[in-house]
């Protein structure tokens, strides 16, 4: 029987994620499809009854299910507990649901394939503190990175310095960025500005990595400034494919195929930007 996986979220009709699975289902010849599931706020409960009773392979969960997924768990991994998050839910046997969050070893792995395996004691500066930084501050902390948090709201860069960390990174307000590029090694902007039309004004880059958990049309004049001023770029499309595989690697224990699967995400990306 064609075993069922999906992402549920809210809106989700914008998903790359079933262009990714779906492709490395049929490179690996498992019989499977993995759908986009659009499940309201108030319907998450339910929803993950009947993806139960349909003996689901596994779920991928996005906005703005992530901590309802992390509660409805029986079991929860170090990570998604700390992050307060998870992304990815696997049925257990008798019942119930373990969770993950892939975010977080799926951005390190993104930074190593840009050619940065080691963060230990790399002064790396954050921008936000949302959603996203968590998994980011998290994964970069793990490794023994040396962080500075700038947000909008300094509050939520205090809590994440706190929570995350043990109050052992640097936090204050984002329109003090200038002051800190000069002595990070890595600038990862996590913010939603891009949305907005606002981007982060960089120094010369000489060849540091820039990093933007958006992609396409919200990052593209961030992350064209970035180039033009000497920087190296990461955009989100490595990051979505790179937590993708980690998911992936749960539910069938092998290592698909990132490089294609960013190839193909990218032309699908372009074509719509
Ligand atoms: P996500 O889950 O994608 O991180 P989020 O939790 O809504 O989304 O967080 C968005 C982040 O972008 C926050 O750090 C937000 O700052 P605040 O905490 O002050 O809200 C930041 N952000 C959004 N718009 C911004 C803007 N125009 N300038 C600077 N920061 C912005």
């Amino acid at each position: 029987m064609t075993e069922l996986l999906g992402v549920l979220g809210d809106p989700i009709a914008q998903s790359l994620s079933p262009l990714i699975h779906n492709a490395w289902l049929r490179e690996a010849g498992i019989d499977a499809t993995y759908e986009a599931m659009q499940v309201a706020e108030n319907d998450f409960a339910s929803a993950l009854e009947t993806l139960a009773k349909r003996q689901v392979r596994g779920l991928n969960i996005t906005l703005p299910h992530k901590h309802a997924a992390l509660v409805a768990a029986g079991e929860v991994s170090v990570s998604a507990a700390k992050i307060g998050a998870a992304n990815t839910l696997t049925p257990i046997d008798g019942g119930g649901w373990h969770a993950d969050n892939t975010d977080a070893p799926g951005f390190l792995f993104a930074l190593a394939h840009a050619g940065i395996e080691v963060v230990e004691n790399q002064n790396i500066l954050v921008l936000g503190a949302g959603g996203a930084a968590r998994a980011v501050v998290y994964a970069l902390h793990q490794r023994g990175a040396s962080l500075t948090i700038l947000n909008r709201t300094p509050s939520r860069a205090a809590d994440l310095s706190k929570q995350l960390t043990n109050g052992q990174s640097a936090y204050g307000p984002i329109d003090q960025y200038r002051d800190y590029l000069d002595e990070a090694c890595i600038v990862i902007n996590t913010t939603s500005m891009g949305y907005t039309g606002n981007a982060i004004e960089l120094a010369r880059g000489k060849n540091r990595l820039f990093a933007d958990i958006s992609y396409g049309r919200i990052a593209a004049a961030q992350l064209a400034h970035a180039d033009q001023q000497g920087w190296r770029t990461l955009d989100g499309l490595s990051m979505l494919v790179a937590q993708a595989a980690e998911s992936f690697e749960i539910w069938f224990g092998g290592r698909p195929d990132t490089d294609k699967a960013l190839q193909r995400v990218r032309r699908v990306v372009e074509a719509v930007s």
